[in-house]
């Protein structure tokens, strides 16, 4: 069994070089440091520090117990195992879940072949898809299918062929009737088959084509121990790699929204098939993403009355951004009058930050009227404080306090007193609670202190980010073999990201480390940023520490392959070089302080403690020679 594939069951991993890259499943991550090694048969978290082979990643991904994890494995490579006893609840239940998962597969195929291959399916169902405007290869990618009007059609044909009438009554596709005579529940209807991860159908949606107003539209199957709706999400199996390539998951309403977007183009995107999200549903999502993008109909009650069901999503960590669109229209009708390229232009350009938006939104019907207003602050409020990120907090409380019109200390107090009585809540009792601290960042100048820490190198850091992150870079990949070096193509922004979430290192000055964060996010946004979004940005303080940072006297910083005599061809090597290093250089510094903090705790030390800090300190040093050796620098002491 092969690590990478184990964990690639529920984790999406990218290659690079001789490993295997992704956001990590055990903690909440935007940018991936979840290594995993074929090599070595090994998975770890650069962020967490989660680490062990596959039989670990099940157990604690899958929360299972050691033997339980060889099963799974077993089953997974088709192993036979030693028959192991069963209790009869969880035997039935498995022969449930199979004899369910062979009659919603059966049945699938059985609705295909009657949408292209009847009279009746191709007359009424195949016609009403093209009328919708989906096109052959979109329906059969969807697997779209159709029930006939007959009544007992596909109750007749599935128990001609063995199934049991009550496994189907299960699947959702019959129903019956006192004297036990069975008829479709579906018939008349064309159908959407939800796939699981693995694009097994586990439930259907099937849709009246019947302008009939007292019919449901709708009929969905019901849940059952194949199907849990809550844990579901429509179109996930053929949105999964899109969203991890994007970055992004878009979330749409419904079936027909979901394929019109993918038929124009846009494949990353799921639906949450009318209800409002759960919390399974959004840790699903964040498996493979850290922002979700909700594209919202024009309808203005509709988008009120929905968000405090975005609170959810805040909560979990993930970024939400917002689409709407012109009144009448939804995604699908959107989708349908527009080009790709449109469709596209629309999603990307008219993308706002959901907490702006419901600020934005909440002010409309203010007016002068103060209580008006303190309600729309408290409700905001409430809803920065669910972010846990405090960066991002600080940052939501400077726009909003801008948008609101309100003093950004105001802000911060109210969102005190509901940071306070959440942690009351969590903790119980009267604990005291600590206080949500302005970040530096937006508070009043700190005086300046003796040790300046990591911060040039921060500074520098920062000033290549800046000035050169748009800029596409080629990188060396190790090939498995150790043959001929291939390259890839990156910006040197999402490289810097990698390297350092690899090491897990941060900015620690507030002002450089909002300015990465901001970078980081916008760009995981899949919007491209460049030097003059922060020249130009409305933040002075941002604004000027840009502006220093590129007009400051400075070169590339001295050149590693010039130095070993190493003939530089393009610019875009220089660069990627000079990230290295960059990287480097800073981890240096930082080792360079953990020593000196070590040597200072040195002078205090009791015996046994002093043992453990000159380990520490023998070891960070070995550490600092590793990376000097890279660096080119002389290690001094
Ligand atoms: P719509 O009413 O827009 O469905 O509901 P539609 O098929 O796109 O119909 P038209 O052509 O616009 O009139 C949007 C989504 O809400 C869910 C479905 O997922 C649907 O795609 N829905 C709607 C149900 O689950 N049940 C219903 O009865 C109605
Ligand atoms: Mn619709």
């Amino acid at each position: 069994m092969r690590v990478e594939e184990v964990v690639g069951d529920f984790v999406a991993l990218k290659r690079k070089g001789p490993r295997y890259l992704g956001l990590c499943p055990f903690h909440n991550e935007k940018t991936p440091s979840f290594n995993v090694s074929p090599n070595l048969g090994i998975f770890k978290c650069f962020g967490c520090g989660k680490a062990g082979d596959s039989i670990t990643f099940l157990q604690e991904h899958e929360h299972l117990s050691y033997v339980e994890a060889i099963r799974w494995l077993a089953k997974r490579y088709q192993i036979e195992l030693p028959e192991e006893e069963q209790t009869p609840e969880q035997a039935l239940e498995q022969s449930e879940r199979e004899s369910l998962a062979v009659a919603q597969q059966w049945a699938m195929n059985w609705s295909i072949e009657q949408l292209w291959n009847t009279d009746e399916g191709k007359r009424i169902g195949l016609s009403y898809f093209h009328e919708r405007g989906f096109t052959d290869a979109t329906i059969k990618a969807f697997q779209l299918g159709y029930v006939p009007e007959q009544g007992n059609a596909f109750a007749i044909a599935a128990q001609a062929n063995g199934f049991n009438p009550e496994i189907l009554e299960k699947a959702g596709w019959i129903k019956r009737r006192e004297d036990g005579t069975a008829w479709d529940f579906f018939a008349g209807r064309v159908t959407f088959p939800v796939f699981g991860l693995s694009g097994q159908p586990i439930a259907f949606g099937a849709r009246t084509l019947k302008s009939d107003k007292k019919l449901p539209k709708y009929f969905n199957s019901p849940e059952s121990v194949l199907y849990v709706k809550s844990r579901s999400l429509y179109g996930i199996y053929h949105a999964k790699k899109s969203i991890v390539e994007q970055q992004l998951c878009y979330l749409v309403e419904g079936y027909t929204d979901v394929i019109s977007l993918h038929q124009a183009g846009i494949t990353n995107v799921v639906a949450s098939s009318g209800t409002s999200l759960t919390e399974d549903q959004v840790r699903l999502i964040k498996r493979y993403a850290p922002t979700v993008c909700i594209l919202y109909d024009g309808d203005a009650a509709g988008m009120k009355a929905s968000l405090r069901g975005i609170d959810l999503v805040l909560k979990e960590g993930l970024n939400v951004k917002v689409v709407t669109f012109p009144e009448g229209e939804d995604p699908d009708s959107f989708a349908k009058s527009h080009s790709s390229s449109e469709v596209n232009d629309h999603l990307t350009r008219s993308a706002q930050d959901f907490l702006v938006f419901k600020a934005g939104l909440l002010t409309q019907d203010v007016g002068d009227d103060p209580l008006k207003k303190a309600a729309a602050i408290h409700d905001i409020v409430e809803s920065i404080a669910l972010v846990p990120d405090q960066v991002l907090r600080s940052l939501y409380i400077q726009q909003c306090a801008r948008l609101l019109t309100v003093n950004e200390q105001a802000l911060i107090s109210e969102m005190n007193k509901v940071l306070r009585r959440q942690y009351r809540k969590q903790v119980g009792g009267e604990q005291p609670v600590p206080e949500e601290v302005i970040p530096e960042a937006i508070a009043p100048p700190q005086p300046v202190i003796e040790d300046l820490g990591t911060t040039p190198q921060e500074a520098n850091m920062l000033r290549m980010l800046v000035a050169y992150g748009h800029k596409r870079v080629m990188v060396p990949l190790e090939s498995e073999d150790g043959g001929e070096a291939e390259e890839e193509e990156a910006s040197l922004a999402e490289l810097m990201f990698e390297l350092l979430a690899l090491d897990d290192i941060m900015f620690d000055d507030p002002l450089f480390r909002a300015i990465y964060l901001d970078y980081r996010h916008t760009s995981n946004m899949g919007e491209a940023v460049d030097t003059a979004r922060y020249v130009q940005h409305e933040q002075e303080e941002w604004r000027q520490l840009a502006i220093g940072m590129l007009t400051e006297k400075h070169t590339l910083s001295p050149n590693w392959k010039e130095r070993h005599k190493i003939h530089v061809k393009h610019e875009s090597d220089q660069l990627y070089d000079a990230l290295q290093e960059a990287v480097d250089i800073l981890k240096e510094r930082r080792v360079d302080v953990m020593v000196r903090d070590r040597q200072e705790q040195l002078k205090t030390a009791d015996d046994e403690s002093m043992m453990i800090l000159l380990a520490e300190i023998k070891a960070l040093n070995e550490v600092k020679w590793k990376l000097a050796k890279r660096t080119g620098r002389v290690v001094v002491g």
